[in-house]
């Protein structure tokens, strides 16, 4: 196809659909618009951010939610008086915005106590403390209405094979998690759990690297009912995982309970790049599996995959001052938007549902048994094997690169 000017014109984005509201459940971390930049190598570059400041600017740029950790919000160590009092404040600019509270979670990781872990420190006084404080901002969690509650280990790990039985950690990693969900069941707290797998940074290696890793340690959990995932963007891709498919499998098993969204590019540290500013073509596929779920043909994209919070967890990058955070905050929900404008218009094309059925994207949810077939009608099949032609079937050409090529200029407005 040419392309001309006509064909370069985007014709579904307008100011109206790319301006967020409260219904795109759009929300961020406060230490995401808080961080201040300070790194490995640099002191902050930003001034310390008030949380109830946080509150009424991201109410202002159409967000929806704000989450954090405890410490976030409550400096580690403040007294019961100063806690209660930050609490209030925090409380009263909720109810000033009407911004929400999805999702809290405890920070296990930045005080020295936590150098080798929370849950699975090889110190048992440090796991019973990690366990305590977990609890309390449970209470917090529950207090605010949160459904969802996040854990990320990331100081459960090791650097040295010989400093950790990994068995063991995981031992101890089940039974913090066994203890949390009886205590939601017995006080009748109506919030579930969602762990957030990471393969390394801050440790060398951290336990439950990847989404694969958390589904099957919740097989083994007392309540796995109550305990789904949380995968971020950039720590898959940080593993050279496709974020798509880790996403889909989480939604296959009922598991993806929340998401954290951001930019990554490549294998390396962990950037928290905006959302869309890593590998774009992946969170375009990323987008269109969250908004319209399976493929056309399919379950015919009719309702959105994934209905929780779009929680953007990414750091506002070191250059940036103020402005610069909040041009940041507007570029990942902007980005978000675009892009769900984008694979609308890419499931609505009717070229693209041309090329999506000559790929046979659609036949794959067709079962490959019969109604009532089992292995003995199989065998009796002649056409399933013995007059099947293997080399004829071989010869057709599936044209994904067609396909991709279409997905491409619907991303870059191409179409
Ligand atoms: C990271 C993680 C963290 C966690 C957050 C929740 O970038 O390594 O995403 O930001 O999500 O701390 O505990
Ligand atoms: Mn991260
Ligand atoms: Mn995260």
């Amino acid at each position: 196809m040419a392309l001309t000017p006509t064909t370069l014109t985007p014709t579904t984005l307008t100011p109206t659909t790319l301006t967020p509201t409260k219904a795109d459940r759009f929300s961020f971390g406060l230490w995401t618009i808080g961080w201040q930049a300070k790194d490995q190598f640099g002191d902050p570059t930003r001034a310390p951010l008030d949380p109830i400041e946080a509150v009424h600017k991201l109410d202002e740029l159409g967000a929806y939610g704000i989450t954090f950790h405890d410490d976030d919000l409550v400096p580690f160590g403040a007294t019961a008086a100063d806690r209660d009092k930050q609490l209030a404040r925090f409380r009263q600019a909720l109810d000033e915005t009407g911004m929400v509270v999805p999702m809290v979670t405890t920070n296990l990781f930045t005080h020295p106590v936590f150098k080798d872990g929370g849950f699975t420190s090889n110190d048992r006084s440090i796991r019973r403390y990690a366990i305590r404080k977990t609890l309390r901002n449970l209470e917090l969690a529950v207090e605010l209405g949160a459904q969802t509650f996040v854990l990320w280990g990331g100081r459960e790990g090791s650097e040295y094979d010989t400093a950790k039985d990994v068995q063991a950690a995981l031992d101890r990693y089940r039974e913090a998690m066994n203890l949390l969900t009886q205590f939601v069941t017995d006080r009748g707290y109506d919030i579930r759990f969602a762990l957030e797998p990471k393969p390394n940074e801050p440790r060398g290696d951290i336990l439950l690297p990847t989404v694969g890793n958390a589904l099957a340690f919740i097989s083994s959990l007392d309540q796995p009912e109550l305990v789904g995932v949380n995968p971020e963007v950039g720590h898959e891709q940080m593993a050279g995982l496709n974020f798509v498919h880790s996403v889909s499998q989480a939604l296959w098993h009922g598991k993806l309970f929340h998401i954290d969204l951001n930019g990554q590019r490549s294998i390396k540290f962990d950037q928290d790049l905006v959302f869309g500013h890593g590998d774009l073509f992946n969170a375009f596929g990323l987008v269109d599996l969250l908004e319209f779920g399976g493929k056309p043909g399919a379950d015919g994209g009719a309702s959105p995959a994934y209905t929780g919070p779009r929680h953007f967890d990414y750091k506002p990058s070191r250059t940036e001052d103020y402005d610069g955070v909040w041009d940041s905050v507007r570029a990942n929900m902007r980005t978000y938007l675009i892009l769900k404008e984008r694979a609308t218009a890419f499931r609505s094309d009717p070229e693209v549902q041309q090329a999506l059925a000559h790929a046979k994207v659609g036949e794959l949810s067709q079962p490959t048994l019969g109604e009532g077939e089992g292995y003995t009608e199989l065998l009796a099949d002649a056409s399933s094997f013995e007059d099947f032609d293997a080399d004829a079937a071989a010869e057709r050409g599936y044209g994904f690169v067609r396909l991709n090529q279409l997905a491409l200029e619907h991303l870059t407005g191409a179409r």
